[in-house]
């Protein structure tokens, strides 16, 4: 297999071919992802929420993702791989945040990047892209403003917000991005955007609408504890508590002397100690 190419995922826009997406931290979660044939793995900075235990996203550094990189590539080698550009790492110009992008594609392994923001960024994505790093877009709400924005509100809910987003998804577009990720938009508004541009969006808690679905990991499978907002998750497992009551047991066993039996147990066997019959 493969890993899917920027030109063939913008084409399943046009194919009406819904984009599956769903994150990945590490080896395990990214083989599993493989393996159940998601088109794209987004390394999500969401990883400072799910697997490192930070309130918000803005905690997490450069040196995280592309390290967190380096595992999902290991473990999805057929997959397309994007990975988030941190907080602060594509706010200097477009110069610093090439080299940021570069040490993502090379140190991580990467396939793309994604980064936060609408038309303010239009320079940085043109230098990126003409640079041959493949950009993902993502607008609407946005997990590293959201000390400035006060929470994770639903956008694009009066015409002014939505106005400046069908601009700034424009504006993405035009830039070089080959697809937008929409986050917490009412559903009528990221249908429009989605008929607006020739480039797929990919959305979360954004309706039906959108040309592609991502999902975050530990969402989909109630592992841990930051599970976002219920309504927009759908949890197709609940594999916290799968894991709970297994790790229970383990220390009730070990406890009561239940494990290990005979069976886990190396024995001396004399035959072991003679000469292997050929
Ligand atoms: O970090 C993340 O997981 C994301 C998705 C929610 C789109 O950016
Ligand atoms: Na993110």
């Amino acid at each position: 297999k493969q890993a899917l190419t920027v030109p063939k995922l913008k084409a399943m826009k046009s194919q009406k071919k819904p984009i599956t997406m769903l994150t990945a931290y590490d080896y395990p979660s990214a083989m599993l992802s493989e393996e159940a044939g998601v088109d794209v793995i987004l390394v999500g900075d969401s990883l400072g929420n799910v697997v490192l235990g930070y309130d918000t996203t803005v905690p997490v550094k450069l040196e995280d993702m592309i390290y967190h990189t380096r595992a999902v590539v290991r473990g999805a080698p057929s997959t397309m791989v994007v990975t988030d550009m941190p907080f602060a790492t594509y706010r200097l110009g477009p110069e610093a945040t090439f080299r940021n992008a570069a040490r993502i594609m090379q140190e991580g392994g990467a396939h793309a990047v994604k980064l936060e923001g609408g038309a303010e960024l239009a320079d940085e994505i043109r230098l990126l892209t003409s640079a041959g790093i493949p950009v993902l877009g993502h607008i609407g709400l946005t997990p590293q403003s959201v000390l400035q924005i006060g929470g994770y509100k639903v956008q694009g809910k009066n015409s002014d917000e939505a106005e400046k987003m069908l601009k700034d998804a424009k504006a993405l577009e035009e830039a070089g991005a080959f697809g937008i990720v929409l986050e917490l938009v009412t559903e009528e508004l990221a249908a429009a955007v989605s008929h607006s541009i020739g480039i797929p969006t990919i959305g979360i808690g954004a309706g039906r609408g959108c040309d592609g679905q991502v999902l975050v990991y530990h969402d989909v499978l109630r592992y841990g504890s930051n599970i976002r907002d219920k309504k927009m998750v759908k949890s197709y497992a609940n594999i916290g508590d799968t894991i709970r009551t297994a790790l229970t047991e383990y220390v009730e066993e070990v406890r009561g002397k239940q494990f290990p039996e005979e069976k886990h147990a190396f024995l001396l066997d004399p035959s072991a100690t003679s000469a292997p019959s050929l």
